[in-house]
């Protein structure tokens, strides 16, 4: 057990330019199973497996933190098997992972709707938060029953609720009513299952995050895959609307 948590990724500072803040949208694991000739659901489960070997070299590359989205507000949509399924499957990695992740210094959070969510799976998720909020390590938010339209909507009505004035309102005012308060934006947003879309995903957040997506399906995407990612980011030239240094273009 190491000594301080959080400490097993000291000491490999990062490289230079490795975005602080991953974002992916975890994308491909029907057709993953399907392509096997096996249920959606063992898809699923393969996905589920890969979460903790990708915080893992998150972690080691010396990103901050990993935003993961796993179930959509539009996911409601799909057959009651495959929601129940994707539940069960969430209430067990909690159940299996949070002591190991916790060890290892990471900090879970949820961001998304709870109140939708049978209660002992909202208990865990709180217990699992709680438990890891000091940790210093990996933060890995998991989006659960999160979408990027429900989540400013949401924002607005506390805002109005809150009686906030128009002048009492900017940017930063806004995004503290986000889910995802203190948590810097996406530097990169990962998408697998080669789809070009957000599909409702960090909606605010990510109006300057760089994408890349990849064929590759959620189960198959390993270190290697993670590391290819982080390679290419490095490649990007962030501008925000300005020029580049150079100025050239
Ligand atoms: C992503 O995999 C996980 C969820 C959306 C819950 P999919 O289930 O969307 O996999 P594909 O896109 O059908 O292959
Ligand atoms: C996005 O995948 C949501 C998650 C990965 C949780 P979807 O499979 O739901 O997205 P669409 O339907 O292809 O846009
Ligand atoms: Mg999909």
């Amino acid at each position: 057990m190491p000594e301080r948590k959080g400490s097993d990724h000291a000491g490999t500072p990062p490289e230079a330019d490795t975005p602080a803040h991953v974002a992916i949208i975890m994308d491909g694991n029907g057709r993953w199973a399907e392509a096997r000739g096996l249920p959606r659901l063992a898809g699923h489960r393969a996905g589920t497996e890969n979460i903790r070997s990708v915080a893992q070299s998150a972690a080691k590359a010396g990103v901050r933190y990993l935003t993961l989205f796993a179930f959509s507000t539009e996911n409601w949509s799909r057959p009651d098997s495959e929601v129940s399924g994707l539940l069960e499957i969430l209430g067990g990695v909690i159940g299996g992972e949070t002591e190991q992740m916790s060890e290892a210094g990471v900090r879970l959070n949820h961001i998304g709707r709870t109140d939708r969510l049978p209660k002992p799976l909202q208990e865990a998720i709180e217990a699992a938060v709680a438990l890891t909020q000091d940790n210093q390590g990996l933060v890995l938010s998991v989006a659960f029953d999160y979408g990027g339209r429900d989540e400013i909507l949401h924002a607005v009505k506390r805002i109005v609720s809150d009686g906030l004035k128009p002048d009492q309102l900017d940017e930063s005012t806004l995004e503290r009513y986000l889910y995802t308060d203190g948590i810097p934006d996406p530097d990169l947003i990962v998408r697998t299952g080669g789809e070009m879309r957000l599909s409702n995903f960090l909606l605010w957040q990510a109006a300057y995050s760089e994408h890349y997506v990849t064929d590759v399906r959620w189960p198959d995407f390993d270190e290697g895959e993670f590391l290819k990612a982080l390679d290419v980011y490095r490649t990007r030239k962030r501008r925000f609307g300005g020029l580049s240094p150079s100025g050239a273009r």
